[in-house]
């Protein structure tokens, strides 16, 4: 079973971000894939801030981005950029941790205005991380996602779309490399 994992650098609970992420996910839980969420918030702050790579929490996260095919990175837009919490945790990943990784990136932003704060700010990370394969990213704006009452979000229609649509090329780039690697590795093993 192909694997995927959902970095989310949002501060907040109650986050929007979570609703571009609900619908990844439901994306990906479709197409028969394994999806586990790495909310940095939730990793011990002290882990984060004195950059603990063996902390038994850094571990398993960064265990889970090891065994992923596929990678989503998610982050509102602070200060033209993604956030300092998203930051704490990429910087503990491993040198080449997105290496043969199918990346997706996704931003939520209060405005239009920093759209290219993706091309940017984050894609020059991923890159750093070792992503060679990063498929076109989605930026949504605040306005663009409502919080319901009794929780969950309801999503504008063109970005729902959008979102399909990245998930779409994602989820089948990151299909073919997973098919690739099994066929090199049953080559290798025969
Ligand atoms: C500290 C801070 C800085 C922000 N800076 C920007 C910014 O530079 N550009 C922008 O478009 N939105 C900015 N925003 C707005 C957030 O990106 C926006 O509210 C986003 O949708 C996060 O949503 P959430 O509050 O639901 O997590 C900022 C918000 C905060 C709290």
């Amino acid at each position: 079973m192909p694997y995927i994992a959902a970095i989310s650098g949002s501060p907040t609970e109650t986050s929007r971000l979570n609703g571009l992420l609900h619908e990844i996910r439901h994306a990906a839980l479709s197409a028969g894939w394994t999806y586990n969420e790495i909310q940095v918030r939730l990793l011990p702050p002290e882990d984060l801030i004195y950059a603990r790579f063996d902390s038994p929490a850094i571990v398993e996260a960064n265990r889970l981005v090891a065994e992923a095919d596929a990678v989503v990175v998610a982050t509102p837009i602070y200060k033209a950029s993604y956030t300092g919490v998203l930051k704490t945790f990429l910087d503990l990943i491993p040198q080449k941790g997105l290496e043969g990784k199918i990346v997706l990136p996704l931003a939520i932003g209060g405005t239009i205005a920093h759209l290219l704060a993706l091309d940017y700010a984050l894609k020059p990370v991923l890159a750093a991380l070792g992503a060679r394969h990063i498929v076109s990213g989605v930026y949504a704006q605040e306005s663009q996602v409502t919080r319901l009452e009794g929780g969950g979000f309801a999503l504008a229609d063109d970005l729902a779309e959008r979102l399909r649509a990245a998930a779409d090329e994602w989820l089948a780039a990151a299909g073919r490399a997973a098919s690739f690697r099994a066929a090199a590795k049953e080559g290798a093993a025969g």
